[in-house]
């Protein structure tokens, strides 16, 4: 049976690290607010000229590298971002050209904090079908230039962080290895509970002054709600997946939520029965990273040897749209 599994990982994050106490100069916020709700001590913001496809192809360079192999020889690019280098076309096709691999396929996933797992099981299924053999997995932000730098902006302001994470994805064949199960899920009542109003094609133009003026291009969000809702949709994803394995908690080596909020993975761990040695955090160095927290956290993950060959391991995500989902890999 062919499963899909990760061949490599790899993650970029800018150099310049943005303390809370740096964000304390821009707003009526403090350090203590910042930890205390959030978890968050420092993020990273992108250079001037650093776009969501270039921090990709360094994490790619870098997973490439650890793979020993060439560029060439990925055959298509499933790209996952809320913030692309531009409107259109997808951020996918800047990073194909940067990568100098002209000619593969190239698709775009706008699934928020779950594009990540959304780019998963897309890439699972084209794996498994044999349509592609080396499939590049990317999760890329830059939220430093959509976030507003006042007291207004600061309920998301705080939170969010640039970086990106990939993965290089191929089949094995190897007896119960590989992605074990990924599943997805969305409720649109809940969209403008977390979102961005502008550029929006609903409007005739899609930007104009005003709406730059009135603030309608940052995150809105309604911050308590988003959170009840993370802390069950979260755990349920990942028994979803564990039940399609015939898996319980227990048998969990890892668990890799995305990095919204240390609270909500705490309440998710809690709520699971999972000790705190079983829950890889990063937050508190790099915020919320959005669709890239996943691929930057598994990363950091392998590199520490927190995941070991063999190992059990759960994914699980909840973002704007509302969407969710959860994945399993034995590693
Ligand atoms: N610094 C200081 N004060 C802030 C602030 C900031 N950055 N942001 C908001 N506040 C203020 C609010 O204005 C409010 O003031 P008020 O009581 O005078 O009206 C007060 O802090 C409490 O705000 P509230 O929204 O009730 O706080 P909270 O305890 O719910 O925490 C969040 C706010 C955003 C941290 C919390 O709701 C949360 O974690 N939500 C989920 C967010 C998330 O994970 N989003 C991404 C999902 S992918």
């Amino acid at each position: 049976m062919v499963r899909t599994e990760f061949i490599a990982t790899g993650m970029y994050v800018p150099e310049r690290v943005v303390t809370n106490q740096e964000l304390e100069g821009y707003m009526d916020t403090s350090d203590e607010w910042i930890r205390q709700r959030s978890g968050i001590e420092e993020r990273r913001w992108a250079a001037e000229d650093e776009g969501g496809s270039d921090m990709a192809k360094v994490a790619t360079e870098r997973a490439l590298e650890a793979a020993g192999m060439e560029a060439d020889e990925i055959d298509c690019i499933v790209l996952a971002t809320i913030s692309p280098d531009h409107f259109f076309p997808g951020t996918g096709v800047f990073l194909q050209r940067k990568l100098g691999v002209t000619g593969v396929p190239c698709l775009d996933i706008r699934n928020q904090c779950t594009g990540f797992l959304y780019g998963l099981e897309v890439a699972d299924a084209f794996i498994k079908t044999g349509q592609y053999r080396r499939i590049l997995l990317v999760g890329t932000e830059v939220h430093s230039s959509g976030i507003i730098l006042s007291t207004e902006g600061r309920d998301t302001a705080v939170l969010f962080g640039d970086g990106a994470g990939v993965a290089i994805l191929g089949p094995t064949e190897e007896d119960g290895r590989g992605v074990l199960g990924v599943r997805t899920h969305a409720d649109g009542q809940h969209a403008e509970k977390l979102w961005a109003p502008a550029p929006a094609c609903v409007n005739k133009p899609f930007i104009t002054k005003a709406m730059i003026d009135e603030g309608l291009t940052r995150p809105f969000m309604e911050g308590r709600d988003v959170f009840k809702h993370a802390v069950t949709k979260m755990p349920a994803a990942l028994n979803e997946v564990l039940e399609i394995g015939g898996f319980s908690i227990e048998d969990l080596d890892m668990v890799i939520p995305h990095q919204a909020n240390m609270r909500i993975a705490q309440a998710v761990a809690k709520g699971l029965g999972l000790t705190d040695d079983k829950m890889y955090i990063n937050i508190q160095r790099y915020g919320n990273t959005t669709a890239a927290s996943i691929p930057i956290a598994l990363h950091e993950c392998v590199q520490e040897g927190a995941i070991q060959r063999g190992d059990l391991v759960g994914f699980t995500a909840f973002g704007s749209g509302f969407t969710w989902g959860g994945a399993l890999v034995r590693w």
